[in-house]
């Protein structure tokens, strides 16, 4: 290559100071609509959700006009709320001192041994099981799932099938793309992992007649969310979870617990699938793990798997370059000595258990608005009706019901609660506040949602902000989608 052309220093337009400080709205829209998902953008701030929000303190925030939310956002990765003070403390305390390794890949970590020792003690007591598991850390949940896929086809060479459900969400890598059955995600990235069989979720019965078809010795792993979470918070039938554990007891069919959302807590449990009656034979956590503040994912699986997964000299056939780092495991750590100490999984119950009594009186209520309430621990979801006719979009079912969770959470946020949707469910809004809020937050986090049931009693007075430009908008997006 020729070095002749003189070089021309770059110019940054814009200083890491000045983004920190916060870029005007205009700005952040400007430069996000120009480099970022440009049309994701758009789709935000047609429906007036776009923020760009401020953090007040670790349960409240506020957007650029002053108002405030109760944060029950986040995707059910903030146990702590948002940035919580005793983590900011311990990441500063030790980037304080000066003998600390970040990237320890080549080597031993304390941190790295402590949070698998960490990991691997919650998990037995809770199971009475797994004292000897292996932990392989990531930077993501989706990725966690990749070396869940990647443990079965190793552990079990001679089966080539996995088995996910309808509704599922593991992430969107190929690999979790794979038993990730969505049209929507998976259409324009195919070919994708072959031999995903797709079964109907928390069906005992129809598992075990698909097993019995393909054969149980060509099953490499059945892969479940112990509730779906993005599948909109729907919890199986009470036989499910036991007919995964006989099917893995009886065959040896691996059994991959994905709880990436349910897990560490946030359903009222430690690990939702022990809870439901299953022993996994591979475990996948991330969300809360991070603490909401640095991104870390962990698969814990049976020694027995790991043997196969990483054996010999082979052991380096699985890596990541930041997996394991010391800013991400001391996260972890800190992250789950807290929710130890605070017996969050216990809070989770309780305060769950309150909090959908207050939506469902609400439901009650406005059964214009709101079709059905769910809940699990701090895991909740409103099916809200449609705000305008499918006919409206083209008889689109799909985005008129995308529509309906877009405004429900814009109404939510106009009454002082900021939520989310459903990543695999159309029409439903999901609140996952953390699960430390104190008392007074939730009890006006409950408040702030009669407030929007007052301002939009029904679902079709949620379409008064669709105004003639923003629908126009909307359809030439709609245009777009392929
Ligand atoms: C159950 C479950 N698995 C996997 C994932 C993917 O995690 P990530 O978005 O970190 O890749 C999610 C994310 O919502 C999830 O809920």
């Amino acid at each position: 290559m020729k070095h002749d052309r003189p070089s021309v220093a770059p110019v940054l337009p814009v200083a890491a100071s000045d983004a920190l400080a916060g870029l005007t709205e205009n700005r952040t829209r400007t430069l996000e609509l120009a480099h970022g998902n440009h049309d994701l953008v758009r789709v935000l701030d047609a429906l007036g959700i776009a923020g760009p929000f401020t953090r007040i303190d670790p349960w409240e925030l506020e957007d650029q006009h002053g108002g405030r939310m109760i944060h029950a956002g986040g995707y059910a990765a903030l146990p702590f709320g948002e940035r919580p003070d005793f983590l900011v403390e311990g990441l500063q305390a030790a980037l304080n001192d000066p003998s600390w390794v970040s990237f320890s890949q080549q080597s031993m970590s304390s941190l790295r041994a402590a949070l698998e020792a960490n990991l691997v003690a919650l998990l037995h007591t809770a199971s009475n099981d797994h004292e000897d598991a292996g932990v392989v850390f990531s930077n993501s949940g989706a990725e966690a799932i990749e070396v869940a896929i990647k443990m079965a086809r190793a552990a079990r060479p001679k089966a080539p099938w996995l088995i996910a459900f309808q509704g599922g969400y593991h992430g969107k890598t190929m690999g979790a793309l794979s038993v990730t059955p969505s049209r929507e995600y998976q259409k324009a990235f195919g070919p994708l992992l072959a031999n995903v069989r797709v079964l109907p979720y928390g069906d005992p019965d129809a598992l075990e007649r698909e097993v019995a078809a393909i054969g149980a010795d060509q099953i490499a792993a059945i892969i479940a969310e112990p509730l779906q979470g993005e599948g909109g918070v729907v919890a199986p039938d009470a036989a499910f979870l036991p007919t995964i554990e006989r099917l893995r007891q009886r065959h040896g069919i691996l059994a991959i617990a994905d709880e990436i959302q349910t897990g560490l807590g946030r359903t009222g449990s430690w690990f939702a699938s022990i809870d439901g009656g299953l022993s996994p034979d591979i475990i996948t956590l991330a969300k809360p793990l991070s603490g909401g503040l640095v991104p870390v994912g962990a698969t814990l699986a049976r020694r027995s798997i790991m043997r196969k997964f990483l054996p010999g000299f082979a052991a380096r056939r699985h890596s990541s370059t930041f997996a394991g780092n010391a800013l991400a495991m001391l996260t972890g750590l800190l992250s789950v000595e807290a929710m130890v100490e605070q017996d969050l999984p216990h809070r989770a119950r309780v305060e769950g258990e309150e909090g959908l009594k207050r939506l469902k009186a609400f439901a009650q209520e406005r059964d214009g608005l709101v079709r059905e309430v769910r809940g699990h621990g701090m895991l909740f979801a409103l099916v809200l009706h449609n705000p305008v006719p499918a006919s409206v979009l083209g008889g689109n079912q799909n985005l008129t019901r995308l529509l309906a969770s877009g405004l429900g959470v814009r109404g939510l946020q106009e009454s002082g609660v900021h939520a989310i949707v459903s990543l695999n469910a159309n029409g439903v809004v999901r609140l996952t506040p953390a699960l430390d809020m104190p008392a007074d937050r939730l009890a006006r986090l409950w408040d702030n949602v009669d407030t929007m049931g007052r301002k939009y009693p029904s679902a079709t007075h949620l379409a008064k902000h669709l105004t003639p430009p923003r629908l126009v908008q909307m359809a030439r997006l709609a245009s777009r989608t392929p």
